[in-house]
Order: C-alpha cells, then structure tokens, then sequence
C-alpha cells in the first residue's frame, strides 16, 4: 500500500489492521506521503508502532507517550532503533508537486518491487473543496481562488496513478469537491473523467463503496460515517477504482458487485458511547485567575444570565443547571499528557469499537487535558449544555437567552452565519462532523456533560474519531487537534479496507 497525503496516518491506519488467521498484517505501508513535520512525526510513530506484532510493542513506547522518556531516549532505545530505521524509511516528510517526480518515482519503485497487487490510498487535501474555504476564497480573491493549486493537487495522485498503474486505489475527499467548480467546469466530471482513463492505454472503474451500479449520481460516492458504526457524522467522498483488467477478470464483480459494498448492519454508536470511560475533567478558566474554586464560583455565576430571560424554560434550564454545578464541585482535575487509570478505560462502549480503541498497556488515559475558556463562554457552554439535558436537543443561538449572546450578534438577521456557533454535542447521537477548526476554537465540541462545562479534549475527539487509545498525536495541542480533524476514521478505513481485502482476494479469471 501507498499512502499519499497521509496526514496522521488514520487511513492508512484501518487498512493495516486487515490481518489473516495467522495474525500477519495483509496490508503493509510501504511508503507514505506528508508534508506537514509535524503531522509527518505522528505518522513515523504510528508506523514504528506497527513493525511489531499486535501486544509485542516494546515498554519505552509506553514510557514515551506517557512523557516518561523523551524522543531521542526512544528512538535511540535498542529495541526501537531497527523499528525506528524501517518506519523512516516508509514515512516520508515531502511535499506532492514540490518534491521531484524522480525522487517521489524511486521511493515508490522501490517500494513496490516486484508486486502487482497493491492499493494506492490517500485523499488529496480539501481546503478549496470545502464549503467554507471556498467561499472564503472566492470572497476575498477571485484570481486566487481559481489559480489556487489546491485544485490541482490531485494531478498529483494521478501522476503516480499513470505512473504505475496500482491494481485498486481509494481515494477520499470533502463532498464539497461534488459542487466546487473550476474556469465554470465542474472539478468533480473532470476528476472523474481522469480516474477513469489517466492514460490512454489504461483505464478504472470507479465505483461506489455504498451504492452498486454503473450510472452512478455524484451523491452516490458520498460516505455517512455514522451508518457504519462510527461515533460521527462524516459524509466523506470515497472513490473505489479498479484497475480495468482487473475489474473484468473478477468475476464476482459481476456475479455479486454487492458483496463489495460497506456493510449497513450496524447500530449507531453515540458520544456517550465512544467517550465511555475517559475521566470527567473540569476546564480552566482562562484571563482571570484558575483554580477549581475559582471555576466553580464562575459557573454558579451562570444562572444570573437567565434572570431576564422570559421564557418558561427557564425554571427547568435554573434546574438542570443547579443539578450540574453540584455535580461540577466533584470534578477538580483539568487532566494532562497522561492519566493514570487503574482500569481500562470504556467497559461500556460497543464491543467492536472496544475491542478496536482499549489498550490495556496504556495503563490510563493518553492527552486527555482540557483548554481554558473565557468566563463569559463558561456561561455559554453551561447554558448549552444543560438545554440538551431538558431539551435532549442542542440549542443554537436562537435558543439563547439575550445576555448570553455574543457581542455584535442579531439573531433576527437570517444570513447570520454563526448560528451554530456554539454548539453541544449530544451524548446519545453520533458527534457532528470533527474537522480541523475544532484546533482554533472548541465552541463546536462542547461536552455533553454540563458538570465538566468546557470542549472536548484532544483523546475525545480522537476517540470520536475512532483512533486507538495508544496513538499518539505529536505536536503541540493545537496541531494535535488539527490532524484528528483531518484524518479519515481508522475504523471506517478498517472496514473499506475489509472491502478492498475481499475484492483483491477474489478467484480471478
Ligand atoms: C485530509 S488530510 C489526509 C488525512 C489522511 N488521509 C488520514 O486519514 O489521516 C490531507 C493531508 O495532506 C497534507 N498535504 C497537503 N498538501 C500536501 C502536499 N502537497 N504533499 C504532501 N502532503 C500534503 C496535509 O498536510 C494533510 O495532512
């Protein structure tokens, strides 16, 4: 497998778990692509983790996450070292488009050796295919935006398709890249067009993981992570393309093309169920003085905020909200790097996602620390989250009362566009889609839980994310938050992987 744009490696990190019965990994990376150093660190632990065999990872990587050695101790540690030289060698820090075709062609040549059967993975970045950075974009510069070379990154990933002619490769990107336009044409056609035929004498089909049929809607190629037993609304475009020859020569392509589609069976997983047991934390105040008195005293300021609020959900809102700050005065840690836990933490969650997130070895809990917030965003994140307590629905801010509101907000103004600005994620629902803004503020992840009153930490929404408890995000906090946004699920990659495994696997002609 080659993974291109591998961010913190959350593709590449579903695909890897695919193993036979012997327990040997069938999918191995054998080179992956970021530019970003820091997110490119993750992804060089991450790989050194999977040179081991599932449980036989060595103790010091234990002792580094959890801040107990530092980096150059790790890497230098004997029973690293080897591990450490291989996953250099598989990720690589370069930049699609800047670093020389030659060098990126050699690194994968020589990856690829002798092999026929392999997978081409990775999602060309999103910015100007999403929904907001375009706008943005096309608002403040219209030149710049169709010159943007974001647009064209994806000549990247079919270069190396025309290159070397992968027998599968899944390509993953905002649904924004359906509508976004480029000189008045639709990229989403043009993409296609190409995928289908990078170079004259090869050509894919692309198909659906969710829809069969060849007349597929652009719609149909749209991902709902939430439907494949994910604790999110991700709608994500996935691209399946098989290399022709080989489409034609399976011939339960044709016989059974359902059995390569994701599997539908499973139960929606809540908030309430992937965060099972991560400890409350309380969050700190920030621009005044924090202590969890102080805190304290901040949120039983809250209910002053409803003294004019006329409504007559304000009794109920004053009660939930009395229950919450009694609950509050129990939550005093704010969490750090490490939290030493004597159990594993998540007994209640479901099983498949138990089985997938628990690491026992940990021995508690990996970044799981909260920010800080203003008094006035407290107030906010209290109000929020005790309405969905009464409500069982997350107000916006039309639910607010007025002496919450933000400064300069007219709510009667239809075209405000931060309605949602505040926003509570519902314990008993998937979360709302976690994107990279949730690094710039936490106003869209607010814990469900009103006694903690504050975003969701780094692990939450790692864990809303479905990554390992054991994986660790390098990198300050925010560049941590930002490479969780970015990634793709690792266990909705596991299960198209699973898809992907089937097929390559099939009795071919
Ligand atoms: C949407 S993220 C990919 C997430 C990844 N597939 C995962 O599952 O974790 C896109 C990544 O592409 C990286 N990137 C952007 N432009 C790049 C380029 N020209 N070359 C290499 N990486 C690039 C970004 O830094 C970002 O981490």
């Amino acid at each position: 497998m080659i993974d291109l744009f591998a961010g913190p490696g959350g593709l590449c990190e579903g695909f890897s778990s695919i193993e036979d019965e012997k327990g040997n990994r069938r999918f191995g990376v054998k080179v992956s692509i970021e530019k970003d150093p820091v997110a490119h660190r993750t992804l060089l632990l991450r790989a050194l983790f999977r040179k081991f065999p599932r449980g036989k990872v060595p103790d010091c990587y234990y002792q580094y996450v959890r801040g107990d050695i530092n980096r150059e101790d790790f890497l230098e540690h004997p029973e690293i070292k080897d591990a450490a030289r291989e996953a250099a060698t598989e990720a690589k820090c370069a930049e699609l488009g800047l670093t020389p075709h030659e060098t990126i062609d050699a690194w994968i040549r020589q990856a690829i050796g002798t092999q026929t059967n392999w997978v081409l993975i990775g999602g060309p970045p999103c910015q100007a295919y999403s929904l907001a950075g375009r706008s943005r974009l096309r608002g403040i510069d219209p030149e710049a935006f169709e010159s943007d070379k974001r647009h064209f990154l994806y000549t990247e990933y079919l270069r190396i398709i025309q290159q070397f002619a992968p027998s599968v490769f899944v390509m993953e990107n905002v649904k924004g890249m359906l509508n976004s336009k480029h000189g008045g044409m639709p990229i989403f056609q043009r993409i296609l067009a190409d995928l289908k035929e990078p170079r004259p004498d090869l050509r894919y089909q692309i198909r659906s993981l969710v829809v069969d049929g060849d007349a597929l809607d652009p719609k149909d190629y749209i991902i709902k992570a939430e439907n494949y037993g994910i604790p999110q609304c991700r709608h994500r475009v996935i691209l399946f393309g098989i290399r022709s020859d080989i489409a034609e020569a399976t011939t339960a392509l044709a016989c059974s093309p359902r059995e390569f589609l994701l599997r539908k069976k499973f139960p929606q997983v809540s908030v309430n169920q992937a965060l099972a047991g991560l400890p409350p934390l309380r969050s700190r105040l920030s621009k005044e003085p924090d202590s969890h008195r102080e805190w304290l005293s901040a949120l039983e300021k809250a209910p002053l905020s409803l003294k004019t609020w006329l409504l007559p959900l304000k009794s109920k809102i004053e009660a939930v909200m009395e229950t919450a700050i009694g609950n509050a005065a129990l939550n005093v840690s704010v969490g750090q790097r490490f939290l030493p836990m004597a159990d594993a933490p998540g007994a209640d969650m479901p099983r498949d996602l138990r089985s997938w997130v628990l690491d026992s070895r940990l021995g508690g809990v990996l970044q799981h620390e909260t920010r800080s917030h203003m008094r006035s965003d407290l107030h906010r994140y209290l109000f929020s989250a005790c309405f969905v307590v009464s409500e069982k629905y997350a107000p916006n801010l039309r639910n607010f009362p007025p002496s919450l509101l933000p400064d300069h907000v007219n709510i009667d103004d239809e075209s405000v566009p931060f309605i949602d600005r505040f926003r509570v994620q519902v314990g008993e629902n998937p979360a709302s889609t976690v994107v990279a803004h949730i690094k710039k503020d936490g106003h869209y992840y607010i814990h469900p839980d009103p006694a903690q009153c504050r975003s969701l930490t780094v692990r939450e929404a790692a864990r809303l994310q479905t990554f390992p408890d054991n994986y660790f995000f390098e990198g300050n906090r925010t560049e941590q938050y930002g490479q969780i946004g970015n990634a793709v699920p690792p266990l909705l990659a596991r299960k198209i992987a699973k898809v992907i495994y089937k097929f390559l696997t099939s009795p071919r002609e």
